[in-house]
């Protein structure tokens, strides 16, 4: 506990010896949220990530997070120096949306408006018309399909199916889906609604079709904790990361949070609904990349300006 709360101060000091902010995401550890907190950083979604990343006037942004939330405030602060605790947290849904695939998918369909989630590489981003985040994919989408718009939508499926069911839009669905969403099972969920006939359900749109049928509120990160503080239910069975848990206690700490059942739910799982990347941001490696400006990210110039205008027309519409 020594070592920790010597870390803490480190990671304090050098923050502002550094001129840097932390920039963290609500699935990372609960240290570094609380850190990020107590700093004058941010602890959001990833929408809001981004903009503090780019309005805030520090010359380095330390992002707790993913790979995607690294490169997204890269290109949109070119002139910002941007560290990770580490450079090998990824997401499956950048994964399993290569840039050539991408590409050549996109040139099967040249009459649709290229929407992409922000869990994307820059050159996918650079690929597309808009970029969204899941707290603005449905306006966004609804907004195109009134201008009579069809949508090419990556990678995520089971967002861009959500999407697809709401608005009405035409939308095409590149194949991908997050390991830890995928996750979440329907059954579950109505075997721990009889235990708890009264709670609200909390989904987040990257969980499959069955799950979001059952949910009281679909909604990002953020959206999650507002309607967990205004739902008038006691209890909440919430599927998403568990990292989440953290600022909904901390926030609503007279209601009870049920992590929504998994695959492998159960006395054994400690690591249900937990992504394994966002995991891999800790103490020790923050306080590391802050001594030692290692793991700087950089992202192409040239695919950098083209994935700036999508993620600078979604920051403009959410505004
Ligand atoms: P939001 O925080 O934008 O809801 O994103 C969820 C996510 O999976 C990020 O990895
Ligand atoms: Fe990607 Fe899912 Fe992890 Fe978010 S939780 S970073 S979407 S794998």
């Amino acid at each position: 506990a020594e070592e920790r709360a010597a870390l803490r101060e480190k990671i304090k000091r050098l923050l502002i010896e550094r001129n840097a902010v932390l920039v963290a995401h609500y699935y990372t550890d609960p240290e570094i949220q609380a850190l990020a907190e107590e700093t004058g950083g941010c602890v959001s979604d990833s929408l809001e990530m981004a903009r503090f990343g780019r309005d805030h006037a520090a010359a380095t942004l330390v992002v707790a997070g993913v790979k995607f939330m690294g490169e997204t405030a890269k290109i949109l602060s070119p002139e910002k120096r941007v560290l990770m605790p580490t450079l090998e947290a990824t997401c499956s849904l950048d994964i399993g949306c290569p840039i050539d695939e991408f590409s050549a998918f996109c040139d099967e369909h040249p009459d649709r408006t290229v929407v992409v989630y922000a869990n994307t590489s820059a050159a996918v981003k650079a690929r597309a018309d808009w970029v969204v985040t899941s707290s603005i994919a449905l306006d966004v989408v609804d907004y195109l399909d009134s201008e009579g718009e069809k949508i090419l939508w990556a990678p995520d499926k089971h967002l861009g199916d959500y999407v697809r069911r709401e608005t009405g839009a035409d939308v095409l669905l590149w194949d991908g889906a997050c390991i830890v969403h995928e996750e979440f099972k329907a059954q579950g969920i109505l075997d721990l609604k009889k235990v708890y006939p009264d709670a609200a359900v909390l989904v987040h749109p990257e969980s499959p079709a069955s799950v979001v049928a059952l949910a009281d509120m679909v909604g990002s990160t953020t959206q999650i904790i507002n309607a967990a503080r205004d739902l008038p239910n006691k209890q909440m069975i919430v599927a998403t990361d568990q990292g989440i848990f953290y600022k909904l206690q901390q926030l609503v700490p007279d209601k009870e949070f049920i992590i929504a059942p998994t695959a492998g739910s159960g006395a054994t799982c400690r690591s249900c609904a937990n992504c394994p990347w966002m995991a891999m941001n800790a103490l020790d490696n923050l306080a590391a990349v802050l001594e030692s400006g290692s793991n700087e990210v950089f992202v192409d110039p040239e695919l950098g300006v083209q994935a700036m205008k999508p993620l600078t027309r979604m920051l403009d519409f959410a505004a």
